[in-house]
């Protein structure tokens, strides 16, 4: 697609023409934007971009492996892994307000890029992977606005560093057209999406270690689930949600009063719209079985069969 091949041609000159001799840090979430990006760059300015993979403990099970592996590894980017576990949950402790916990885990991103970039030295931009949907869903101006989404509405106003956004005219699709373009294996182009605030926003209410186990636990069960079946592709994004009510059910002869947890999968285009994943029956039964058999403190599991609007994606 030679479309494509311009774009990638354009954005080269202007990051060469933007950043000349001097120095990137980029931000990898794990997710498809960020690792776009980062290719994107090494591409264009090879060994001035350095990328941070925050850990910021609201990762997916096998997470941090995968992404280490598929970057540092294939590609060579020069990746420090941080480990920030603590420094959010710290923050986020007695949260409950989805907002609040968005800004916060925004926020502390900057924070922890900052005190990298200070150790690093001569820092002075920072790259993200925002995409056309983040720019328009975060809005200008309040009355419009839906969610903060990480990549544009966490940033504090006194950012130090210039910011560089390659993606911005971009839609999701279109992103995955030019990892594949760049030569990216398409395990890692046609991952689904990852929201920056990770798990903190589809544990609903205060995050705890706990509830963040479960999520991870039956989340690593939906996704596996899924690709035994071969929905991967159709399936635009699906996860587990725990929206943190309990209710009573009965195991052997005994009752227990445990978590609901909730399966979340849409099909889109853009993430902009979508509809409810019309998942088969049966494979519905089989998820919900192991979730209930292997995810300690889970008694029930519902399927959310809202569409976007009115719902949105993420329950936060
Ligand atoms: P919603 O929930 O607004 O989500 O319908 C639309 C798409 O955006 C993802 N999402 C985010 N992505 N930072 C991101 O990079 C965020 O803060 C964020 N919040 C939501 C969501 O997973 C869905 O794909």
């Amino acid at each position: 697609n030679w479309s494509m091949d311009d774009f990638i041609d354009l954005q080269i000159r202007k990051i060469r023409e933007t950043v000349g001799d001097r120095k990137v840090l980029l931000g990898l979430s794990g997710g498809v934007d960020s690792s776009v990006v980062g290719v994107l760059l090494h591409k264009a300015i090879g060994k001035q971009l350095t990328s941070i993979f925050v850990d910021h403990g609201l990762l997916r099970k096998g997470e941090v492996e995968q992404v280490m592996d598929s970057l540092k590894g294939k590609f060579g980017l020069n990746i420090i892994q941080v480990d920030a576990h603590e420094r959010f949950m710290k923050k986020l402790v007695g949260v409950a307000d989805p907002e609040k916990k968005r800004k916060i885990i925004g926020n502390e991103f900057i924070q922890v890029f900052n005190d990298e970039a200070s150790k690093l030295h001569g820092i002075d931009f920072l790259a993200q992977g925002t995409l056309y949907t983040d720019v328009i869903e975060s809005g200008t101006d309040t009355a419009q606005k839906i969610k903060s989404h990480h990549n544009v509405g966490g940033l504090p106003k006194d950012i130090k560093f210039k910011l560089i956004e390659p993606l911005r005219t971009l839609f999701k699709d279109e992103v995955r057209e030019l990892g594949e373009r760049l030569g990216m294996p398409s395990a890692l182009v046609w991952r689904q999406p990852f929201p920056g605030p990770g798990l903190g926003i589809r544990v609903i209410g205060e995050i705890t270690e706990e509830k963040l186990q479960i999520v991870r636990d039956s989340d690593y069960i939906l996704r596996e689930e899924i690709a035994k079946h071969g929905l991967e592709r159709e399936i635009w994004q699906y996860f587990t949600v725990l929206p943190g009510i309990r209710s009573v059910g009965v195991m052997g002869d005994g009752r227990t009063y445990d978590y609901t947890v909730g399966i979340r999968a849409v099909t889109s285009i853009d993430g902009m719209t979508a509809d409810f994943a019309k998942i088969p029956w049966d494979v519905l039964q089989e998820i919900s079985v192991r979730i209930v058999d292997e995810v300690a403190h889970v008694n029930r599991v519902v399927y959310d069969i809202t569409s976007k609007p009115p719902a949105t994606i993420e329950w936060e």
